[in-house]
């Protein structure tokens, strides 16, 4: 297939750009470049030797996507544009709508005017709020979600399927089919080494934040809370390898292919690590000690989160392959390459 990969120079879509080409797929990739460089896609370039089609644009210029559509016919987009920092989604709430619910009003209306009506949108576990149920199954309802940044996810979920829903509802012959991806938590990087988690200023996730602990930049992880109902009090999350996602993607589109109306699935392992486990397993693949101390709690934190990925396994074949201590390794050999990133 063809394939518009938007947000393509970011960490999850550089990725995945690799497991596309590698599974025969053509790809274009756009980005504005507010959280990214173009050295990502160089690189991704280079592993696996082709240039990738690039144009800087953003999604909210519809004469810049006009541009984009006019020279391609694509079957299907990979929406990954986006702002995702949900501490800047609180202080800046409006950002966060206008950017990803505006801009991807804009996409879609583009992608319809050129009868490319598949798309996969990045969503994420926080759409479930504090889970009713663990692991989480893609029939647990959705819950409240603290801040702007899970809102904008849960609100372009909603309206995905409501463009589905009117196409059935006119009996429109080309409907659109969506498949919303809940991922849980990624991390890890490319083997190689070469692409990786890049985060502007001091990391707000766990692994970024270890890994500059590791390389010297920070001076200690502060872990949030070691009084939450776990086996050793601190958070549990289902840590995936980003290579696992980035080959969610590729499986997705079968389901577009079989034209799938809306499908969603949880993309995650099933298994839950602790801040702990992480800071252990990290020290003991790597061989790198990581100083911490124990903080209180973060705002919005929930104790416990982890997915039962079995309908993607199902109903796409898919399932994460890689182990905790491959992520801590490919995390700390990105960090370790790269220390100031691109
Ligand atoms: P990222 O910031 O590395 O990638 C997003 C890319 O989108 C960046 O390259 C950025 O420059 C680009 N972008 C942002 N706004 C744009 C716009 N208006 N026009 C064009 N490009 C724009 O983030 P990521 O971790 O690769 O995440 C990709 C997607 O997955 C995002 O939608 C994110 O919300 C979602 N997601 C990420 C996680 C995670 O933990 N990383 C978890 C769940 C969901
Ligand atoms: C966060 C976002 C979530 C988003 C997800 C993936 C928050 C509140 N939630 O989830 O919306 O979908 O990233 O991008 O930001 N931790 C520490 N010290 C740190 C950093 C984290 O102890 O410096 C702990 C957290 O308390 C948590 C675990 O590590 O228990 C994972 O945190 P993080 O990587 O930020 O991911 P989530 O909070 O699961």
């Amino acid at each position: 297939m063809h394939i518009l990969v938007t947000g393509g120079a970011g960490y999850i879509g550089s990725h995945t750009i690799i497991e596309l080409i590698e599974a025969g797929h053509s790809v274009v990739a756009i980005d504005n470049l507010v959280n990214s460089s173009k050295e990502s896609l160089k690189r991704v370039g280079e592993i696996v030797g082709q240039e990738i089609p690039f144009y800087e644009v953003d999604i909210r210029d519809r004469e810049g996507l006009e541009k984009v559509f006019a020279s391609n016919k694509f079957d299907c987009a990979i929406h990954f544009a986006g702002l995702k920092a949900v501490g800047e989604s609180v202080t800046h709430p409006w950002e966060y709508y206008e950017n990803n619910i505006g801009g991807t009003l804009v996409l879609v209306d583009v992608m319809r005017k050129h009868g490319c009506k598949n798309i996969i949108f990045s969503s994420s576990a926080t759409v479930y709020g504090n889970p009713a149920m663990i692991p989480i199954t893609e029939e647990c309802p959705k819950g409240h979600c603290t801040n702007p940044y899970g809102q904008t996810k849960s609100m372009l979920e909603e309206i995905l399927t409501d463009l589905h829903t009117a196409d059935v509802k006119n009996a429109d012959p080309n409907p659109w089919n969506i498949v919303l991806l809940r991922y849980f938590n990624p991390i890890g990087a490319h083997p190689s080494g070469r692409i990786g988690e890049n985060p502007n200023g001091i990391p707000n996730n766990l692994m970024p934040y270890i890994t500059q602990v590791a390389v010297g930049k920070l001076a200690k992880l502060h872990v949030f809370g070691d009084d939450y109902d776990t086996h050793d009090g601190t958070g549990v999350r289902d840590y995936i390898h980003v290579m696992d996602l980035a080959n969610g993607h590729v499986k997705a589109l079968t389901a577009i292919e079989k034209k799938c109306g809306v499908a969603i699935y949880n993309l995650g392992t099933g298994n839950g690590y602790s801040v702990l486990d992480i800071v252990n397993t990290f020290s003991e693949v790597n061989g790198v000690e990581i100083p911490y101390q124990i903080d209180p709690r973060r705002l919005g934190d929930i104790a416990t989160c982890y997915a039962d990925p079995a309908k993607a396994n199902r109903e796409l074949g898919w399932k994460a392959e890689r182990g905790l201590a491959e992520m801590c390794r490919d995390s700390w050999n990105w960090q370790k390459n790269n220390p100031n990133g691109y």
